[in-house]
């Protein structure tokens, strides 16, 4: 099976078994302050867990775009060093809100593994939770009862938290789980070990593929976990391993799904890219090209669909790389950069089933083989820096933790990314210098940052009602409000029932205004969205929480920033016109260019996006 047929067997599996299939969400997270990139497939569906906001359809399965970077699902250390490990991936999801559980998801998932995609039995194993004696939580025997309808009890394995209790962050929704994981070593490698001593143990070729998640909890920012109103479930298959697993590959770079990304670059650097972890010096980046992600960290993959994201939402132009943060990396063999040598079929093959990535792949196609130098400039800086010479003979000796630090804060190279290529000429890092460094910068920065952000208090259930483009003014009661703690003092976040407050969003900043209760008026600083609420920003708490307010948007305020909104639209609309999309790309890349009139009106605004909305 090919990558593509092996991804549409998922998605009809369960759209035979009554889900919606919906699209995959951005990488880039908007609206949840808690994550700067999508990291699982659920993230799109945070709020229907927690009960924010009514599921519209209650199966739901996808393929999402994923990449783990930072926070607490970080991949980064593993990549291009193992043979299994992306920062950057595609999980095949299904979700029950409030509908199936355990039985369902269990018994769905034995049969696309056994019956569709045909994997032996025998090479099945899968975990359960084993239980937790901190969060006063039973061993999940209701899993494993489950399970033994399908499998022998000797490939049903119990393990802690740390593996079988799935979190989103440190708050937020989660719950036990159990995971599959599939041993494809050669018979003699079995006879020698049993796979059951594998599990859960770094084995390249026993290997987790997919985790079903009974979301049950939420864990609150004290760390206590309380019932969530309803039990759902949210899995997520890694795509990568899947593929690795069902077209008997050791090595998920040697599926279909890397390697018309890797041979291109390899022949283009006159080396040959062998399938053995680590066979050649240097052999780990080809396999970060085509993963990883960052301003100085390249891959071929995340361009392609980053860049055709953000094209999608208007932030860039996809006949420029440089324009949308990709870079390259420096490849044995190759002086030029990489990212266009390596356009090729591979865009083709992932265009036409990943939703989004066919306008990048046409432009890159479009692109001149020569004309990437423009982009690699800021990168060459970074690796001249670094102090390699990509021809020359490495330097050696330890790098000085400012000189990490220099490279991280200047050229934007995270500080992994130079222990990887320390690594690789035989070097140090000073970390502790590294640290010290990162620790005063932290501390210059630390002004302006929300340090912590209490549980929400709940008063009367409801969603909001906007009426922002009509009224300016309006009768409200508080749904829940919550502490933030920024340094200088306490700050408020407080939902209404109903609200005239225009969220921070397409560019426009958000409003301010009041919170009048009689003679008190409470002073809305800002308004920003979070997921699906409209949080306002305040300085204090009214006296009486549950009093009835009027809900007053400063007018003369909104009045000019829908007038700078609306000639930031009018100034696009000209460049595009004048210079064409080119110069509607050099507008909108910087934020602070497009938004310029709006930020006249509140210098504390950065808005995130300029993207033009349907914003009055
Ligand atoms: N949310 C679960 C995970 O990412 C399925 O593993």
């Amino acid at each position: 099976m090919t990558s593509r047929e092996i991804r549409q067997k998922f998605l009809d599996h369960f759209a035979k078994r009554g889900h919606t299939i919906v699209p995959s969400a951005p990488m880039v997270v908007k609206d949840d302050p808690t994550l700067m990139f999508t990291n699982a497939g659920m993230n799109q569906f945070k709020d229907l867990f927690l009960g924010n906001r009514p599921a519209k359809d209650k199966r739901i399965a996808d393929t999402q775009k994923c990449l783990r970077v930072s926070g607490k699902h970080n991949d980064l250390e593993e990549v291009g060093i193992d043979t299994y490990h992306h920062t950057m991936f595609e999980m095949l999801g299904n979700w029950s809100f409030g509908d199936y559980f355990k039985k369902e998801a269990i018994q769905w998932a034995w049969e696309l593994l056994v019956d569709e995609y045909k994997i032996d039995k025998e090479n099945i194993y899968v975990t359960y939770f084993g239980g937790d004696a901190a969060d006063e939580l039973e061993a999940d025997e209701e899993t494993r009862q489950l399970w033994l309808q399908y499998l022998p009890a000797e490939r049903i394995l119990p393990f802690s938290r740390k593996d079988n209790f799935w979190e989103m962050g440190d708050t937020g929704p989660c719950g036990p789980c159990t995971e599959i994981h599939v041993d494809v070593r050669t018979a003699e490698e079995k006879k020698a070990k049993p796979g059951r001593d594998l599990v859960n143990n770094d084995h390249p070729q026993v290997i987790e593929i997919w985790n079903n998640v009974f979301m049950q909890f939420e864990r609150k920012a004290d760390g206590s976990l309380h019932t969530l109103p309803a039990q759902h479930v949210d899995t997520g298959m890694g795509f990568e391993r899947l593929c690795m697993v069902l077209q008997g590959k050791r090595s998920n770079y040697d599926t279909d799904v890397f390697q018309p990304l890797i041979q291109p670059v390899s022949k283009q650097c006159g080396r040959k890219y062998g399938a053995t972890l680590n066979s050649q010096p240097g052999e780990s980046r080809y396999r970060h090209a085509c993963d990883r992600r960052s301003p100085a960290r390249d891959l071929v993959r995340h361009c392609r669909w980053t860049i055709a994201e953000q094209h999608g939402r208007g932030l860039c132009d996809p006949s420029d790389p440089a324009s949308c943060g990709a870079i390259r990396l420096q490849l044995p063999g190759l002086h030029r950069t990489f990212h266009a040598c390596a356009r090729g079929n591979a865009g083709e093959r992932d265009g036409r089933s990943v939703p989004g990535t066919e306008e990048a792949t046409w432009h890159h196609r479009e692109r001149d083989v020569g004309g990437g130098e423009g982009f690699s400039a800021y990168a060459g800086a970074g690796h001249q820096a670094f102090g390699a010479s990509p021809l020359g003979e490495p330097p050696r000796g330890t790098i000085p933790g400012d000189k990490a630090f220099e490279l991280f804060d200047t050229f934007g190279f995270p500080i992994d990314l130079t222990q990887l290529m320390a690594r690789e000429q035989g070097r140090d890092v000073d970390m502790k210098g590294f640290e010290a460094e990162l620790q005063k910068q932290k501390e210059r920065s630390r002004a302006a940052t929300t340090v912590t952000t209490g549980d929400w208090v709940d008063l009367a259930k409801g969603e909001t009602t906007f009426v922002g483009y009509d009224e300016l003014s309006s009768p409200a009661r508080i749904l829940r409000y919550r502490k933030g703690e920024r340094q200088g003092g306490d700050q408020f976040q407080i939902v209404l029932d109903r609200t005239p407050f225009y969220a921070e969003g397409g560019g426009q900043v958000g409003d301010q205004g009041w919170l009048i209760n009689g003679d008190e008026r409470v002073e809305v600083l800002d308004t920003k969205r979070e997921n699906q609420l409209i949080v306002h920003f305040t300085k204090a708490l009214p006296k009486d929480v549950n009093a009835s307010f009027s809900a007053q948007v400063d007018a003369s305020r909104r009045n000019l920033t829908a007038r700078n909104h609306t000639a930031t639209h009018l100034l696009h609309h000209v460049l595009r016109k004048q210079l064409g999309t080119h110069g509607n790309r050099r507008v909108h890349w910087s934020p602070r260019t497009a938004c310029a009139s709006t930020s006249v009106i509140s210098p504390r605004s950065r808005p995130r996006s300029s993207r033009p909305s349907s914003a009055k």
